[in-house]
């Protein structure tokens, strides 16, 4: 496997300059941006970027379309950047659908978007990962952290950028041999199985999140199954 980061110094978003140029790019292909004015998350949320402090980047995925693999691949995602991280700290988790938390808080955010054209697609895998940010903006300071916050130590962005960019794609091209062991390294790592959570204004126990990458949760009175797309609001109550 060749791996090809491109840098740019500054980019609104890296996502949205991978989907605007998916013509010209290809498996393999990475965009990086030093600076990232307008990244952006989940439900359009704002991602915070400090310059030179994290990783933001997008990895393309180019492949026939199948969709049995697409709920997996947010979890596999998810697995190859906690793999990452479980290298340099202890306690890292997964809430899904694909935060990577340390000690409980926020250190990594994906966003996977997907091009459907004919009977192929193109993934576009974005990632951000705090890395040696010093501090958050009040609004998010006590959800969020770095790796630095957490250990004290500063770290070399680019080398964490190739093993996180190596990760990905040795995750991806082998989706379908690995996923068994991801799936069950996600379940053991998942943050909210077991907790109440409140989805759509009731509160629900969350059983376990399937094969799919759905949510499922109960209450007294039922069953649910929450697709991760179909989130409005999710929030961690007990
Ligand atoms: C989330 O937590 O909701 C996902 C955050 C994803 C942020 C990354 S940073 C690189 C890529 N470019 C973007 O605009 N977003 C993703």
């Amino acid at each position: 496997m060749k791996t090809n980061i491109i840098y740019f110094d500054e980019l609104s978003s890296t996502n949205k300059y991978a989907k605007d140029n998916i013509d010209k790019l290809k498996t393999y292909d990475v965009i990086f941006a030093h600076q990232q004015t307008n990244g952006y998350g989940r439900r359009s949320h704002q991602w915070f970027h400090s310059k030179g402090d994290n990783i933001a980047l997008s990895a393309i995925y180019k492949t026939k379309l199948d969709r049995v693999l697409v709920g997996s691949i947010s979890m596999t995602i998810s697995v190859a950047i906690f793999d990452v991280l479980k290298k340099y700290i202890n306690n890292v988790s997964i809430k899904w659908p694909n935060d990577i938390l340390i000690n409980g808080k926020k250190v990594a955010g994906i966003l996977i978007e997907s091009i459907v054209y004919k009977d192929s697609i193109s993934y576009v895998i974005g990632a951000g990962i705090n890395i040696n940010n010093k501090n958050f903006d009040s609004s998010i300071s006590s959800k969020a952290t770095s790796l630095f916050l957490e250990t004290k130590i500063t770290y070399q962005i680019d080398m964490i950028t190739n093993e996180i960019v190596e990760n990905i794609y040795y995750h991806m091209d082998n989706l379908n041999i690995l996923f068994a062991d991801n799936y069950h390294k996600y379940i053991d790592n998942s943050i909210l199985i077991g907790k109440t959570i409140v989805y759509d204004d009731l509160e629900y126990v969350v059983r376990t999140i399937n094969h799919d990458g759905d949510l499922i949760v109960f209450n007294e009175i039922s069953d649910e199954i929450i697709k991760s797309s179909e989130i409005v609001f999710l929030d961690i109550y007990k």
